[in-house]
């Protein structure tokens, strides 16, 4: 009988998870894909056996194993001496016949723990302590004045319309290749959207047309910051503070991104996040208001407790609350609190396998951008990405279409994006354009997102790549 040249000891608990308990390979036979050999057929087999969630006896500072684990799916550290694996779904199923989706949702295992004590204890209140968590981290992260949890992204544009105090006649500037909620937040407020370009190479609004826009109506400007790359931040508020008009930044993409050192959603006077479940931190829906800006706080926080002075309630500076202003029911449920919470302190791993997909296209797709055949996204110095979206832009309608034919007949999830607002029957109707916007229109056309998760495996971002090979090649 040969010598022993490595094991691994595993045990499916009770619960449904799994352990790894001890994985050895003899220092004589390492480098040899003996660990991963091992490690693919015991987690293959706790995929058979229906187990999601791993823990894995190893510390979270040693990043070789943690590299070996990490590729079979997504890696979440829950502690300092464990880690915690989740099991990509397709990770072990038919490469060759399964969908590919363009987004996934990654649920953490912690999340799930939050969500379950809030359940089990009844503690459902609204803003009971999970909420007040997240806003405590995000204000930490940012550091902003004030970080107020909302049902949803676009809530959160809603908020920061009574925040600044839109009326009827005030004009918004923002981008024409933006989500319609960009828009018609500041319409239900009586604005009036007024659209500018966006720039070829990051898809932003084009801060060299900004000036153009303003006129003495505009009360903001809301930029976007686009798969989680950063607007022109420091030409945009130099204009804002020469016009004495405020800075929205859409920060539904690009949480945790950077501008020059500066968190994305912190530089504004008011920042808003989006935890849609399509968002690298999500909970179902949900979303944030980030003040920066002290002078905003207060009407902020009236306005989200429905027009009340409930928050100085609840820290004890009056013995009554009362209505005081404009507001509405924009507080996030402590369930979905819960559930984010737990994505928020996973958002090292979270960030780190995002990257891994977003890198892995933008080398394998360099030989098409040199060619001709497309472009790739570009990170301009300074700015710190966020891998919320990997997309590339093809060069003739006919190829666009040619991919997106090829990626529906493979069940991959190869999308365009944002429809340009200026041609909506929405925009049309309470818009108006600043100059003509035709890049937003030619992005509409030529742009394609990949599909990107916490979680996607290697086979899966081959596949994708060679149908865009197969599609653009010739
Ligand atoms: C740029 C932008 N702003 C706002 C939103 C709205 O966010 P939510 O879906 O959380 O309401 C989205 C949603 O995808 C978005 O892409």
């Amino acid at each position: 009988m040969g010598s022993a040249v490595g094991m691994v000891c595993a045990k499916k608990n009770s619960d449904c998870t799994g352990t790894i308990v001890l994985l050895s390979v003899s220092p004589l036979q390492r480098r040899q894909g003996i660990g991963k050999f091992l490690v693919s057929h015991v987690l293959e087999w706790f995929f058979k056996e229906g187990i999601r969630s791993v823990t894995v006896a190893t510390q979270k500072e040693n990043t070789s194993a943690v590299g070996l684990y990490g590729n079979c799916g997504g890696i979440e550290c829950c502690s300092s001496v464990d880690v915690h694996l989740w099991l990509g779904e397709d990770a072990f199923n038919d490469p060759e016949n399964s969908e590919i989706p363009n987004s996934r949702p990654f649920m953490s295992e912690s999340g799930k723990h939050h969500a379950k004590q809030v359940l089990e204890t009844g503690m459902n209140h609204t803003h009971w302590q999970y909420g007040p968590k997240c806003e405590k981290l995000l204000e930490e992260e940012l550091g902003a004045k004030k970080c107020l949890l909302t049902t949803s992204g676009t809530s959160a544009l809603e908020l920061s319309a009574l925040a600044v105090g839109c009326v009827a006649g005030d004009e918004i500037i923002m981008p024409a290749f933006t989500f319609v909620s960009t828009a018609a937040a500041y319409v239900n407020h009586g604005a009036m959207p007024v659209f500018v370009d966006i720039r070829k190479d990051t898809q932003n609004i084009d801060e060299t047309k900004i000036e153009a826009a303003i006129t003495s109506r505009t009360k903001a400007v809301v930029c976007v910051h686009y798969a989680g790359v950063s607007c022109e931040m420091d030409v945009i508020m130099s204009i804002a503070k020469k016009y004495n008009i405020f800075v929205i930044e859409d920060n539904a993409h690009g949480l945790f991104g950077t501008y020059n050192g500066r968190q994305l959603g912190s530089i504004g006077d008011i920042g808003c996040l989006s935890f849609h479940y399509t968002k690298n931190f999500s909970c179902g829906e949900g979303g944030a208001l980030v003040v920066n800006n002290a002078n905003l706080v207060q009407k902020s926080m009236i306005a989200w407790e429905k027009g009340t002075n409930r928050y100085d309630f609840l820290s004890g500076k009056v013995s009554k609350y009362y209505w005081v202003d404009k507001g509405g029911s924009f507080v996030l449920s402590e369930l979905c609190a819960a559930l984010l919470y737990g994505q928020l302190n996973s958002r090292d791993n979270i960030q780190q396998s995002r990257l891994y997909a977003w890198n892995f296209y933008h080398e394998k797709l360099k030989s098409l951008e040199d060619g001709g055949k497309l472009t790739r996204p570009r990170v301009p110095p300074g700015c710190v990405h966020n891998a919320h979206i990997y997309y590339i832009r093809l060069k003739s309608v006919e190829s666009g279409e040619r991919l997106a034919a090829s990626a529906k007949e493979h069940r991959i999830g190869i999308f365009t994006h944002y429809e340009p607002l200026h041609l909506s029957a929405g925009g049309q109707k309470f818009a108006k354009i600043s100059g003509k916007c035709l890049e937003a229109v030619d992005c509409s056309k030529s742009l394609y997102r990949l599909p990107l998760w916490v979680g996607i495996s290697h086979t899966e971002l081959n596949k994708v790549v060679q149908i865009i090979l197969a599609a653009l090649d010739g």
